[in-house]
């Protein structure tokens, strides 16, 4: 049985002091439930957040850089995402694909550097409103899977999340039907099962990830592929997540 892991990512939103107060919401809300809760702050609220000793929700970054030190202005290293409790990161989500033009290789190098620090990647997958026209949807996905897959070992790949995130859901209102998300998310896992075994890939969880909301995420949640949710704009307030995170 995959445990449920719904995370929220925070992009870039929220002081220091609105981050403590909303996590201190959700600890105290969510303390029972049985998915595994991650949010994600921006960077400069995680040490704050860290501070709090959460038991029950769990903290993760949004973005790092694969190098362990140097000179890469602007960047945080693993170890540095490691100092201020971060168990989870996430990688290769579409803005930062489509602003910061993050290509599948270094997605890749990211995910390996964030397993060997302990720290488990969640790698957003997804294709765009053109693509999915078109046709090729599986087409994209497998190939960003096996891209940020690269470089992971049998060993380390049962501590990989993948969020599949169709782009033009993200922000939208518009959303997947939970069958469509179903159907990409079992091709992601038999992209999965070909590369590492079907064993393996049984035990990855798969996030849909895209204007999920209180209204909809049972929808997704009771498709048998679909093991959790990123969650985006809904994250941001403690009363959606803790409708999302408790949504039997
Ligand atoms: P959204 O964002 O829930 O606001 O659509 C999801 C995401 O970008 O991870």
């Amino acid at each position: 049985m995959r445990t449920p892991i719904i995370a929220g990512n925070w992009k870039m939103h929220k002081t220091v002091s609105e981050a403590v107060e909303l996590v201190r919401k959700l600890e105290a809300e969510l303390q029972d439930s049985p998915v595994e809760v991650v949010v994600c702050p921006p960077f400069t609220a995680l040490s704050a957040v860290f501070a709090l000793g959460l038991s029950k929700v769990k903290l993760g970054a949004q973005n790092m850089y694969h190098e362990e030190q140097g000179a890469y202005t602007g960047e945080i290293s693993p170890a540095m995402l490691k100092d201020v409790g971060c168990q989870y990161v996430i990688l290769g989500h579409s803005e930062r694909r489509e602003y910061f033009k993050e290509s599948d290789v270094f997605v890749a190098k990211k995910a390996a550097k964030a397993l060997e620090h302990g720290i488990k990647p969640i790698i957003c997958v997804g294709e765009s409103l053109d693509e999915r026209r078109a046709g090729k949807t599986f087409d994209v996905v497998v190939t960003q899977t096996k891209g940020a897959l690269a470089y992971i070992t049998p060993e380390q790949i049962a501590d990989v999340v993948i969020a599949y995130e169709p782009i033009w859901a993200i922000g939208t209102g518009e959303t997947s039907t939970g069958e469509d998300a179903n159907e990409v998310i079992g091709k992601i896992r038999a992209t999965i099962a070909e590369l590492f075994g079907q064993d393996k890939a049984d035990q990855v969880r798969i996030q849909y990830g895209g204007s999920v909301k209180p209204g909809n995420i049972a929808e997704f949640m009771n498709q048998p592929e679909i093991d959790g949710a990123l969650v985006g704009g809904a994250s941001l307030s403690a009363d959606d997540f803790t409708k999302i995170v408790q949504y039997e």
